[in-house]
């Protein structure tokens, strides 16, 4: 019987250890969830591998000062589990301030713009009537600059460009289509409202509920 005992424990032990070498799919250091190729990329820049362009370093989300020595880190982890679903074993990091750059350009316009109309508002006679509301923008007022000023600095100390006249022009086009043309058609012709999240079943229902809720 104490033979059969450990026989059984020892199986059990093995049995245990093979499942869990199994479940061990890794990219560098990361330990995979998903399932391999779950969700194809249709296009990836470089044939059988993700390729994924940072602005290095970027300690905690990229772990490691050069593209070779990462292994780990939150975003690397994500990343690596994007290429493992979408079919790859290789992720490969590139290091490049290009991109990084342009998003500080947008986010940069994007706030200044903010800051112009916090200033027209504050002149607005409706605006100013109400205290509570002059207050709200006069704290914005202040506040405001402290939201550009960081990714201008960093642009100015990577030798990264400011934006050009067109970019200029192109944010603004954003900011009058949304001002004059989807905010008035919003106002004026209220789309139905939806009453649930797109999502909220999603993963949910049983795929045969699914095929027969699709039939009805
Ligand atoms: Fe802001």
């Amino acid at each position: 019987m104490a033979h059969s005992k450990r026989v059984f424990l020892a199986l059990a032990a093995s049995l245990a250890f093979s499942t869990s070498a199994m479940s061990m799919d890794m990219i560098g250091n990361c330990e995979l969830t998903g399932v391999k190729g779950s969700i194809p990329i249709a296009t990836p820049a470089k044939a059988g591998q993700l390729t994924v362009q940072v602005s290095l370093p970027a300690p905690i989300w990229w772990n490691g000062d050069t593209p070779e020595a990462i292994k780990d880190g939150m975003e690397y982890c994500m990343a690596a589990e994007i290429a493992w679903r979408g079919g790859y074993d290789k992720l490969e990091v590139v290091n490049s301030d290009e991109q990084f750059g342009r998003l500080c350009r947008v986010i940069s316009l994007t706030e200044r713009r903010g800051y112009k109309q916090v200033e027209i508002l504050l002149k607005n006679s409706h605006v100013l009537s109400d205290r509570g509301l002059s207050k709200i923008f006069r704290i914005i007022e202040q506040d405001e600059p402290s939201h550009w000023a960081p990714y201008d600095e960093w642009l100015d100390a990577n030798g990264g460009r400011r934006e050009r006249w067109w970019e200029r022009s192109v944010d603004s086009y954003i900011h009058s289509e949304l001002l004059f043309l989807k905010l008035p058609m919003l106002f004026l012709a209220p789309l139905a409202r939806r009453a649930r999240f797109a999502d909220e079943e999603d993963g949910r229902a049983e795929p045969g509920a699914m095929i027969v809720a699709a039939a009805h």
